[in-house]
C-alpha cells in the first residue's frame, strides 16, 4: 500500500469542490471559471493552514486538464529545501513547453506556500508569469497574501480561504470516525475541534494517530498523542523500528513530519540520542546506518525518501539478528 493511501488527510481528501466545507464564497467563485476553462485568470489561493487551499488546488487541476492533469501539472513547494533556484529552474523549464493538445487549454503551476519566498525570488517568479502566461496558469498558495509583492497580488485573482469553525472540523471528524468504524462520543470529537483550532488536517491526523490500535477512541488516548513531545515521538520511532516494524514506523514518522511538521535535522537529532541508549552489538552498527543518512540529507537529497530508508535500513538489523545469527 502506497503511503499516502494510508494517511486519513489523503483518504478523506475531497475530490470534487462541492465536497469542501466551510468555503462557500471560494466554491461559489470558482464554479463560473470553470465555465470557461480557457480563460482562467492566475489564481492566488490565501488562508489558513488545513482549511483546503492545496485541495482546492488538485481538484481544480482536474477539473481543467483530467486525465492528462499528470502530465501538464507541475506542483512545487517554494520553500523547497534545494532552494529557490531550483524551483525557478523547475517552473521555467516546465513553463516554457509550448506544445499545445486538444483540450488542454495550458500548463498548471501549483506553487505551495509562495509566501516564503523571498522579494527578488518573487520578482523573478513574476517575470516568468508573464513570460510563459500564453501556455501556463499558476495557482499560488499562502497562509497571508500581504507578504506577496504587490505586482503578484495584481496579477492574480485573490480567493481567501476561512479557518473552518470547530462545528464543521467536528462534523467531518465524526463522518471519517463513522467510515473508519472508529467508536468515539461526542466529548472526544470537540476536545479534538478544540485542540486544532480549525485546522482540518491536524484534526484528520490526531484522529488517527489516537485511533491507531483500537476501535474505541477515548480522551485519554486524545491527550496521550497530544501530550507527548517530538522528542518522545521521535524516539518511539526508532524503537517501532529496531523492533523490526518497518510499516509502523513509517507511518509514524510519516505522522511526524506531516502532523508536527518537525525538521529532518530534529529527527535525527533524537534519533541519534534514542539508539545511543541501546548496548547491544547492533547499536554501533545502527549509529552507521545514522551517520551516513545524515550525510545524505545534508547534501541535499529528498528528507521523506531518506528517513523512509533509514527506518528500513534499521528494520533490517533486526530481521539480521533473528534470522542469520
Ligand atoms: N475545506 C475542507 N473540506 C474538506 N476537507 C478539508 C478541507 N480543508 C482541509 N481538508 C482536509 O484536510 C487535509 C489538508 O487540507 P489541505 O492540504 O487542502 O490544506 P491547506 O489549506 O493546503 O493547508 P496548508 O496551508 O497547511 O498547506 C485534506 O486532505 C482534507 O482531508
Ligand atoms: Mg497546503
Amino acid at each position: 500500500m502506497s503511503l499516502e493511501s494510508l494517511m486519513w488527510v489523503e483518504k478523506y481528501r475531497p475530490h470534487k469542490i462541492d465536497e469542501l466545507v466551510n468555503q462557500e464564497e471560494v466554491k461559489e467563485r470558482l464554479k463560473p471559471l470553470l465555465q470557461k476553462k480557457g480563460e482562467l485568470p492566475h489564481l492566488l489561493f490565501a488562508g489558513p493552514p488545513g482549511s483546503g487551499k492545496t485541495t482546492t488546488a488538485l481538484v481544480l487541476a482536474r477539473e481543467i486538464l483530467g486525465d492528462l492533469v499528470g502530465d501538464y501539472t507541475l506542483s512545487l513547494n517554494a520553500s523547497d529545501e534545494r532552494g529557490i533556484d531550483a524551483v525557478r529552474d523547475r517552473i521555467k523549464t516546465f513553463a516554457s513547453y509550448s506544445d499545445r493538445r486538444e483540450g488542454v487549454p495550458f500548463r498548471l503551476v501549483i506553487l505551495d506556500e509562495a509566501d516564503e519566498m523571498t522579494r527578488d525570488a518573487q520578482t523573478a517568479l513574476r517575470r516568468i508569469m508573464e513570460e510563459t502566461s500564453r501556455y501556463t496558469r499558476f495557482v499560488l498558495i499562502c497562509n497571508y497574501s500581504s507578504n506577496l509583492i504587490e505586482p503578484i497580488q495584481s496579477r492574480t485573482a485573490i480567493f481567501r480561504f476561512k479557518k473552518i469553525g470547530h462545528e464543521e472540523v467536528a462534523a467531518r471528524l465524526k463522518k471519517i470516525a463513522k467510515a473508519e468504524d472508529v467508536k468515539v462520543a461526542d466529548k472526544v470529537i470537540q476536545a479534538i475541534a478544540a485542540a486544532v483550532d480549525g485546522d482540518l488536517r491536524q484534526g484528520i491526523n490526531l484522529l488517527q494517530a489516537a485511533s491507531a490500535g483500537g476501535t474505541e477512541l477515548t480522551l485519554e488516548k486524545v491527550n496521550a498523542v497530544t501530550g507527548s513531545s517530538v522528542k518522545e515521538r521521535a524516539a518511539e520511532i526508532i524503537r517501532v523500528a529496531l523492533g523490526g516494524d518497518f510499516p509502523g514506523a513509517r507511518l509514524k514518522l510519516v505522522e511526524l513530519t506531516r502532523v508536527y511538521g518537525i525538521p529532518e535535522s530534529d529527527f535525527l537529532r533524537f534519533a541519534n540520542e534514542e539508539i545511543a541508549k541501546g548496548d547491544d552489538e547492533k547499536t554501533g552498527e545502527a549509529i552507521k546506518i545514522l551517520a551516513e543518512y545524515d550525510y545524505r540529507l545534508a547534501m541535499g537529497a529528498n528528507p521523506e525518501v531518506q528517513l523512509t530508508a533509514l527506518l528500513a535500513e534499521l528494520a533490517a538489523l533486526r530481521s539480521g539478528r533473528d534470522g542469520k545469527r
